[in-house]
């Protein structure tokens, strides 16, 4: 690939202070390795609504489709609780979603061993979990029509979403899940509710049918999402890769990152269809936590995540899967040496703040290159 074009959304609360430190491992990857990415930046959320009374503006949307990457902060915060549901500040990431065609969502749970301490659950639950969810992302009740409230006149409302997948949306998602459990321990579980949903009904079956014409050898099961989420939280371990809708795989996703000891630890790819002529496909990388407006600007807020996030980047927009390895043991060294923001410090560790985080892991990153 002749460049490496970056575009950064740091977005709202602690989203620039997590951006921050990426920010210093773009650098030395340039200045030591000779990397050459090549960075932008562009305002997402409420920080775009400030600017351009947009969740994100038509030359940012621009420079996005552009990038080779994005990489995202997190965005919202009250001070946009008033604002036209419109342009409230999500609507700036589902719109990049929905534009830049990102359908298929990574949000890899995995327990740091250094962390097993931390999680609400006893460390044999937990220790050395490695599970993978695959959340479809540009579909469901997210983006199907109609989309309301209505008015119906006798001094009722009506609130409207609807959930709608067609085949090719649910094969192509189901094709990504499959493909990396090949990779991995070569096992998918399917979420669904097709005890309720019509939408579930038709899910399970063409999980299936995908499953029978091309993955036949790895290991389907089918799974109800209320009883997944039972199972996430009694013995995670179980699982490989969970693939699952928007909806569910946004709830089920933020359950598997507690398992991990914190918000704070989870990184997520978004990635669309490779490019039928270059094999290059759009995406966008953001850590699964969201702006914690509650911290933002206190240097406390865990890095992790945000960095983690660059590591997937690394790995799936450019190859760079050596760096994405070293970059991921060099996090994995600084727990082990005791160093821990507020929301995953338990006894006998040491509390320090984003930037002495983010400092150690490029000091380790470095190390681990030389
Ligand atoms: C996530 C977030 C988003 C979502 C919000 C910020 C719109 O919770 O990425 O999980 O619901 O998808
Ligand atoms: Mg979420």
């Amino acid at each position: 690939m002749a460049s490496k074009k970056l575009l950064l959304l740091p977005g709202d609360g602690i989203g620039p202070e997590a951006m921050a430190e990426v920010e210093k491992l773009i650098a030395v990857m340039n200045a030591d390795l000779g990397a050459g990415f090549e960075t932008e930046r562009g305002l997402v959320g409420g920080s775009a609504y400030d600017a351009h009374g947009q969740a994100i503006s038509e030359a940012d949307m621009a420079k996005a489709l552009a990038a080779d990457a994005v990489l995202f902060g997190a965005v919202g915060g009250p001070k946009w609780d008033p604002v036209p549901y419109e342009v409230r500040p999500e609507a700036g990431l589902l719109r990049l979603r929905k534009d830049l065609a990102l359908f298929a969502n990574l949000r890899p749970a995995i327990c740091y061993p250094a962390l097993a301490a931390s999680s609400s659950l006893k460390p044999e639950v937990v220790e050395g979990l490695d599970i993978l969810i695959v959340r479809e992302l540009t579909g469901g009740v997210y983006f199907g029509e109609p989309k309301e409230i209505i008015d119906l006149g006798n001094g009722q409302k009506r609130g409207i979403d609807t959930q709608v997948y067609d085949t090719f949306e649910i094969e192509r998602i189901s094709g990504v899940a499959f493909e990396l459990a090949r990779t991995r321990k070569n096992h998918v579980t399917s979420m669904e509710k097709r005890n309720v949903m019509k939408s579930g009904v038709l899910w399970n079956e063409v999980v299936t049918q995908t499953h029978k014409a091309k993955y036949a050898d790895v290991k389907l099961d089918h799974m109800l999402a209320d009883a997944g989420g039972m199972q996430l939280v009694r013995w995670p371990k179980q699982f490989d890769v969970i693939v699952t809708d928007n909806l569910f795989g946004d709830m089920l996703s933020d359950v598997a990152a507690m398992l991990t000891g914190s918000l704070g630890m989870l990184p997520s790819a978004s990635l669309g269809a490779p490019d039928a002529k270059t094999g290059s496909r759009k995406a966008l990388y953001e850590p699964v936590h969201g702006s914690a407006p509650d911290i933002a600007g206190k240097g406390i807020a865990n890095p992790i995540a945000m960095i983690a996030s660059f590591a997937m980047c690394l790995r799936y927009s450019f190859g760079m899967v050596a760096e994405a390895d070293r970059l991921e043991t060099a996090i994995s060294a600084v727990l082990d040496e005791g160093l821990r923001t507020r929301d995953i410090l338990s006894e006998g560790k040491t509390e320090v703040g984003t930037t002495a985080i983010g400092d150690a892991v490029v000091e380790r990153f470095r190390a681990l290159s030389a």
